[in-house]
């Protein structure tokens, strides 16, 4: 089978090498070209442009896109839809808004043309070497690409779990779950750090990895993180990201679904963003207006 991919990033270029060791023959395109370069070194075949990797499927063409979500997959679709025909199915895998999906699987099928919405989780070690995919979309395009997800996922690593946007949001309602495990992990190791007891974290983090009930992935990287640099002297408190977090909640509220502690761990990355909230500085003022309680003054 032979697949078209469009985004050679961190995650696509890992993909698409893990799709070439399946034995799958994969033309690439990448806006920038050295990533391209390096992809073809490694037995892609390139495409000078998003029209000539078209032009080297056949029908129906299938064509994943692994691009930045948001515009960029917009822009995507709209150079891919006039080199594309009725029956062709276009992959996204990015971390995308389920609404955007389910938004551009309508206009897509205006001309025939499928769109599958993957969740891709696994982190670049499984798009490497085995990925968990959810997959949202038309039944009869699913199983067109399903050797496409049979070669990229982990043993048992995708499902197709239902109609167009699921598998995105499925996707980001698990990434809302990582924040909040992330947190935790993070609480636990900061009172074991803090404890009256002198103890090896990292080591600490093995044993529990090692058949405890809190065993996982997350739990490994933690403790090997905190192996390579003990008591993470080298780094700040600063959590990036937070798209896909803001995203699970918005769509667990919608439902009315509580989601509290994943809002909870989201809010508290926010918190590590800041050198200092107003919101405690109000709080602080306010307890001195009426009791006058104690502020520290700035030095
Ligand atoms: N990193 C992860 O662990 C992970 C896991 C699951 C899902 N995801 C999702 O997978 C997607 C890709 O992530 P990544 O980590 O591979 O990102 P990345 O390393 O930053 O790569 C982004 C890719 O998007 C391309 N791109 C960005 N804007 C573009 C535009 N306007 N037109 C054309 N191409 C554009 C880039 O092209 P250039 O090379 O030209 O810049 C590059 O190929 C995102 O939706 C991300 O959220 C990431």
């Amino acid at each position: 089978m032979k697949v078209g991919f469009i985004g050679l990033g961190r995650m696509g270029s890992n993909i698409v090498l893990n799709l070439l060791e399946k034995k799958l023959e994969v033309v690439v395109w990448n806006r920038s070209k050295d990533r391209m370069d390096k992809v073809v070194s490694q037995g892609a075949e390139g495409a000078e442009s998003i029209a000539e990797l078209c032009g080297k499927l056949s029908q129906p063409r299938v064509v994943w896109i692994m691009v930045s979500a948001g515009k960029p997959v917009d822009d995507i679709i709209s150079k891919l839809t006039p080199n594309l025909s009725k029956g062709d199915i276009v992959i996204e895998g990015g971390n995308t808004f389920y609404k955007d999906s389910i938004r551009r699987n309508e206009d897509l099928r205006k001309e025939g043309i499928f769109l599958l919405d993957v969740g891709t989780s696994g982190g670049l070690e499984g798009a490497r070497h085995g990925a968990c995919l959810t997959i949202g979309g038309e039944e009869e395009a699913f199983e067109i690409a399903e050797p496409i997800f049979d070669a990229v996922s982990k043993k048992g690593g995708y499902l197709h779990v239902g109609r167009s946007g699921s598998g995105h949001y499925v996707k980001i309602t698990h990434n809302g779950i990582e924040y909040a495990m992330l947190q935790a992990y993070g609480e636990g190791f900061e009172s074991l750090q803090r404890s009256e007891f002198k103890l090896d974290l990292a080591a600490i983090a093995r044993v529990w990895d090692n058949g405890s009930v809190i065993r996982s992935w997350l739990l490994k990287l933690a403790g090997s993180a905190i192996e390579k640099d003990p008591g993470l002297e080298k780094i700040t408190d600063h959590v990036g990201g937070g798209t896909t977090g803001k995203w699970a909640i918005d769509q667990a509220w919608e439902s009315d679904s509580p989601f509290s502690l994943i809002a909870l761990a989201y809010s508290l990355r926010i918190h590590t963003r800041m050198e200092e909230s107003f919101a405690g500085k109000v709080v602080a003022a306010t307890r001195n207006e009426f009791g006058g309680h104690e502020v520290k003054l700035k030095e």
